[in-house]
């Protein structure tokens, strides 16, 4: 098998897909980028994909109304793109059941808190408003519920007394630039097994 080729989904900043870059070009992950997609016209993922000369696309939800299109529209491209993994990097919409159909098990999500705590949006700002001592990242296979799929690693991080929720997601997101590449190759490595809802790691 050639290199396991990436489809990253972002809807905004793509500091994640900027460190799935930066880890295939430092030679941590096997992998190529083979498509960036976007559901927001003007994320700042996009321009990162132009900058480094890897393919991307606006999928504007407009243009595919009615249930299920967008995620039809989706798939139609990851066939075209010829993609192994979606990688969703701060994807802002919920993928729904045709596409996790089309690509079981090969669609993960980072997502800022220890789930199965703070599903959903604002995760660092549910910790803080729970009171919570730790908290951190979690990169999982995607299934049909929000943020309910088989966990695959995570990443804690301590809550500080006088967090709010910007100092918190920063000191997240660190985190999750080093989880995410580390997950994703070991997937390339072929070393995860989905059992139930566990994902268990192969050894090499
Ligand atoms: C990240 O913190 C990611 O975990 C989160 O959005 C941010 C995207 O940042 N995702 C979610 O909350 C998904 N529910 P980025 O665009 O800089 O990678």
């Amino acid at each position: 098998m050639g290199k396991l080729r990436l489809a990253v989904l972002a809807s905004g900043r793509g500091s994640n897909l900027q460190a799935i870059i930066d880890a295939i070009a430092a030679g941590e992950l096997a992998a190529e980028i083979a498509v960036v997609i976007s559901d927001k016209e003007d994320a700042r993922a996009l321009e990162r994909a132009r900058r480094h000369r890897i393919p991307h696309c606006f999928l504007d939800p407009k243009e595919h109304p009615g249930p299920g299109a967008y995620d039809r529209a989706l798939v139609a491209l990851w066939r075209e793109y010829r993609v192994d993994l979606v990688a969703l990097a701060g994807f802002m919409r919920l993928l729904g059941a045709e596409a996790v159909r089309a690509y079981r098990n090969r669609i993960l999500n980072i997502h800022p808190s220890l789930l199965p705590a703070f599903p959903g949006l604002n995760a660092q700002a549910q910790a803080v408003a729970y009171g919570v001592r730790y908290s951190g990242c979690t990169v999982h296979f995607v299934d049909e519920g929000m943020d309910t799929g088989p966990i695959i690693l995570q990443a804690v991080v301590p809550v500080r007394q006088d967090d709010d929720p910007e100092t918190l997601a920063a000191r997240i997101l660190e985190e999750e630039h080093r989880l995410y590449p580390r997950a994703i190759q070991l997937f390339a490595e072929g070393r995860l097994e989905v059992v139930g809802r566990r994902v268990r790691i192969k050894d090499k």
